[in-house]
């Protein structure tokens, strides 16, 4: 099999370098390697979700839903001190790389790098924030996303940044469908910026 960016394991050499990037106005320098996401600059999508929603503040438990090499987990953390961020991923390089950047950025110690079945069942999220891994196919990104939607808070919220012709569009309607209704809070260079809601057990 290719090697993927979403390999457990990839198996080209791990070749490093650095990215700058500007995040809410603060700069970042990350590790990125080949083998992870989008390692030669910040995700033109991953850009565009952080450009359209103001950062959180507050305390909270967070989810970054395929952080590749962290950039928006350890952005999270920077801009929500008191916050909680789990950078979860299946790739074992991306998640050494986040826990790097996570020490880098100075808040190693409010970001977990975790494999998905290594979050403890019982925690849950006030907010997800995910670039997902549309190239896994249709029933795996659903699957994966019921998973996790499933663990937002009561009235927990999730930020998701979707190509368009990726299927941006449908994707909102399905959330929707599913009991999470979603909006469209943002369109730019081809994206689009979706906020779904775990709107609670509906009143009966
Ligand atoms: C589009 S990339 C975004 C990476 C990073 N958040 C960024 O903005 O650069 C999606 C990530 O999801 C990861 N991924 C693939 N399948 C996954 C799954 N089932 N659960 C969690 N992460 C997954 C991939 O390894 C990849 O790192």
């Amino acid at each position: 099999m290719g090697d993927h960016f979403f390999s457990a394991e990839p198996q080209s050499a791990d070749v490093r370098r650095t990215v700058e990037a500007r995040i809410w106005d603060k700069p970042y320098v990350f590790t990125t390697a080949t083998g992870v996401f989008s390692r030669d600059r910040l995700d033109i999508g991953t850009s565009v979700l952080l450009r359209s929603v103001d950062a959180p503040t507050g305390p909270g438990t967070f989810l970054d839903l395929g952080c590749g090499y962290g950039p928006i987990a350890c952005a999270l953390a920077v801009e929500a001190p008191e916050a909680t961020v789990w950078a979860v991923d299946v790739n074992n390089r991306a998640l050494e790389l986040a826990e790097l950047n996570a020490k880098a950025a100075g808040v190693g110690d409010r970001v977990r790098a975790a494999l998905p079945d290594d979050v403890p069942d019982d925690v849950r999220f006030d907010q997800l924030w995910s670039n997902p891994a549309i190239h896994i196919g249709k029933a795996e990104l659903h699957k994966m996303l019921l998973h996790w939607l499933g663990r937002l808070a009561p009235g927990g919220v999730g930020w998701f940044v979707v190509g368009k012709n990726l299927g941006g569009d449908s994707l909102q309607r399905w959330m929707t469908d599913q009991g999470y209704p979603c909006t469209r809070v943002a369109s730019a260079k081809g994206f689009r910026v979706l906020r779904a809601t775990n709107a609670g057990p509906a009143p009966s």
